[in-house]
């Protein structure tokens, strides 16, 4: 059977980006399709400055979420990254590895770590490391699929690159995955700056549409949507970005195609106004299932306790051959 990975990063609110570029698919067709694994990568959110406890605080809500969402612990395995050591026992043999250049040309890297110097601060190792952690995530659960937006492809491209490596110097012991993307919005952007991703760690508040967002809070942004310049509603990605990204959320909310979809149109004003409908319909039973989750913690810590037993499981034989095939002696 088929196996998937994908996880998502407690670093701030979940946003319409991760639900249209991942968890939506997640959801909809991959725990019903595969053996599919969904992990809260809290390890992961300790790579820029952070707060302990707004960790453990959007580490629980996006567990929640992915609940919410419809992810359901009766077809799938839903758990938090930390709880499974079998994470950090594999990125360190990945870093023997993986090579320090690599690490340097990834394109994320890069922008955050030139973003954290701006701030004044400085950049931890991890987040130079953190597309190995990545890597061993995934190659740690014989991994075939791993569903992800357009912004992951490069480190899963790494995690392919190492497991080949990994293979050919130490005998076989991880499947090669591969990305998996959505056909519409792989790239949601932010609604006041459409050459900017939409990401909940970037802060551009009204750009950005959270899973959580009442009705009227995402009404006033996508009417305060930046459109382009020029009245008739095309799909051009290149010279009309901004009226792209609605028309692909809108396609992605209503199964429907951007180009399609554009022909229908005459102005910025019933776009926008048919893209917030169709994003409230889509955001509502998240919330409202949100909301009843939330009245029983107990369940959430059941589901996240089994869900970490079972990707120990998984995990453990395949990490413990890395161990022994790359030269480290059994304990026995
Ligand atoms: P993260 O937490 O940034 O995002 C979670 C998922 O949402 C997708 N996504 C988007 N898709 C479309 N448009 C957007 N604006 C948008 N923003 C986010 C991301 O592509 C992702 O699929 N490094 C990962 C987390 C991770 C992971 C893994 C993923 C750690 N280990 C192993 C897969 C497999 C991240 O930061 O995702």
């Amino acid at each position: 059977m088929t196996r998937i990975f994908s996880g998502v990063k407690p670093t701030g609110h979940l946003t319409l980006g991760n639900y249209l570029g991942a968890v939506r698919r997640w959801t909809e067709v991959d725990q019903h399709a595969a053996d599919a694994l969904f992990c809260v990568v809290d390890l992961h959110a300790l790579t820029v400055d952070h707060d302990p406890a707004r960790v453990r605080r959007l580490s629980r809500q996006a567990a929640t979420l992915l609940l919410a969402a419809g992810l359901d612990p009766a077809l799938c395995t839903v758990f938090v990254q930390s709880h499974v050591d079998e994470h950090a026992r594999l990125s360190y043999l990945l870093e023997c590895v993986a090579t320090d250049g690599e690490m340097r040309r990834m394109i994320q890297y890069k922008e955050k770590s030139v973003r954290e110097r701006a701030r004044g601060g400085s950049v931890r190792l991890s987040l130079l490391t953190y597309p190995v952690l990545m890597a061993a995530d995934i190659l740690a659960y014989g991994t075939d699929d791993v569903p992800v937006g357009d912004d992951q492809t490069q480190h899963v491209e790494l995690a392919r690159d190492l497991a080949v490596r990994f293979n050919q110097r130490y005998g076989h012991t991880f499947v090669v995955p591969r990305a998996v993307r959505p056909q519409v919005a792989a790239r949601v952007m932010s609604l006041q700056d459409p050459l900017a991703k939409m990401g909940k760690s970037e802060d551009v508040g009204p750009g950005i549409v959270y899973l959580l967002d009442e009705p009227d809070a995402v009404r006033k942004k996508v009417a305060r949507a930046v459109t382009d310049s020029g009245r008739d509603v095309v799909y051009d990605r290149e010279e009309r970005p901004g009226v792209a990204n609605l028309l692909e959320i809108l396609a992605a909310c209503t199964d429907g195609e951007p180009e399609k979809l554009a022909a229908a149109y005459e102005s910025y004003g019933a776009l926008k106004r048919d893209v917030a409908e169709a994003v409230v319909e889509v955001l509502r039973p998240v919330r409202e299932r949100h909301r009843e989750l939330c009245a029983d913690p107990g369940y959430l810590e059941g589901v996240l306790r089994a869900g970490a037993e079972r990707a120990r499981e998984v995990a453990r034989p395949r990490v413990d051959a890395a161990y022994r095939a790359i030269g480290l002696l059994p304990a026995g």
